[in-house]
């Protein structure tokens, strides 16, 4: 707790390091699915659609796949055309839902303009809702229920964690209210003990809130957006952005340069967020491959 309250601005921000964090618990993971391989001869599928050619979703899934197969999963892939119809995405889900060998199922978001993305996930069972967005799973983290919860915000707790064990009585203020980020990370932190806040596009005096959170999380989708100056001293940073500008190089939601002369520590972009979610998605497919065979979750990371 001190550590966040304390005035580090005379010094650089420690960078959080989500890529060899994200590395220890796809190992873990992986530990995991060979037990589950060898002692039950269960092994987690993980299918993911993409529909359309998205070049920053196309990167994604294939990373997503990737990932998968190197933690010893098996992963399906199903790529359709942009203009495929809603009833066939339908379609495909529901015979995802029932296919054994598939234990969690991730529909690539965004979706072309004819399909409703609500409608489609609505109609992914829950128990292999490995991204957490159905109303089932959403319903269940508000409640405090287990159920599967958005990689995201789990893997921005985890950073978080990793700095500062206790959250109890921090203030955390999350930019940004959007299903996949701002709301679920909200309810993690809210689980955490923090007092939270939730700021948006019409929060008013933004930069004069966020200079009062211990935890600041930006999802807003902005490059740069969070300055050096909208932060308290010494706290935690977390940016959740992957904005990729028109020299195909990445950057996050927060302003790096001058929030790292400010905070106490920050998550780097690439390297924090993206690595992260990737492994929670492992990790809840895992989760999700146990639960499905009535096994006990191992505790993962
Ligand atoms: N598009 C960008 N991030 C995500 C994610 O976490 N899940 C899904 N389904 N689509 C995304």
């Amino acid at each position: 707790m001190q550590m966040v309250q304390k005035k580090r601005n005379e010094a650089e921000a420690k960078i959080i390091d989500g890529k060899t964090l994200a590395g220890r618990l796809r190992e873990s993971i992986a530990h995991h699915v060979s037990v589950l391989v060898d002692d039950h001869k269960i092994m987690p599928g993980l299918a993911v659609v993409l529909v359309g050619d998205d070049p920053a979703s196309q990167v994604y899934v294939a990373s997503k796949k990737k990932a998968a197969e190197q933690a010893g999963m098996r992963s399906f892939v199903h790529i359709l055309p942009k203009s495929t119809s809603q009833d066939e995405v339908l379609k495909l889900v529901k015979t995802l839902n029932q296919q054994k060998k598939v234990h969690g199922i991730l529909v690539q978001l965004p979706l072309p303009k004819q399909i409703d993305a609500d409608t489609v996930l609505k109609e992914i069972d829950p128990a292999k809702d490995v991204d957490g967005l159905t109303i089932a799973n959403m319903g269940r983290l508000m409640a405090g229920l287990p159920g599967l919860v958005p990689c995201t915000p789990l893997g921005c707790a985890m950073m978080i964690k990793e700095v500062e064990k206790n959250l109890t009585g921090l203030h955390a203020v999350v930019i940004g209210r959007s299903n996949l980020v701002g709301k679920p990370v909200a309810q993690l932190l809210l689980r955490e003990n923090c007092t939270v806040t939730m700021c948006h596009s019409r929060t008013q005096n933004l930069p004069h809130i966020a200079r009062e959170a211990d935890i600041l999380v930006a999802a807003v989708g902005k490059s740069g957006f969070v300055k050096g100056d909208w932060i308290k001293p010494g706290a935690i940073v977390v940016d959740v952005g992957i904005n990729r500008g028109a020299d195909g190089k990445l950057s996050g939601d927060v302003d790096f340069e001058s929030a790292s002369k400010v905070a106490g520590h920050i998550t780097p972009v690439p390297g924090g967020a993206g690595p992260m979610t990737v492994a929670c998605l492992l990790g809840n497919t895992l989760i999700a491959a146990c639960r499905q065979n009535e096994l006990t979750v191992p505790h993962l990371g």
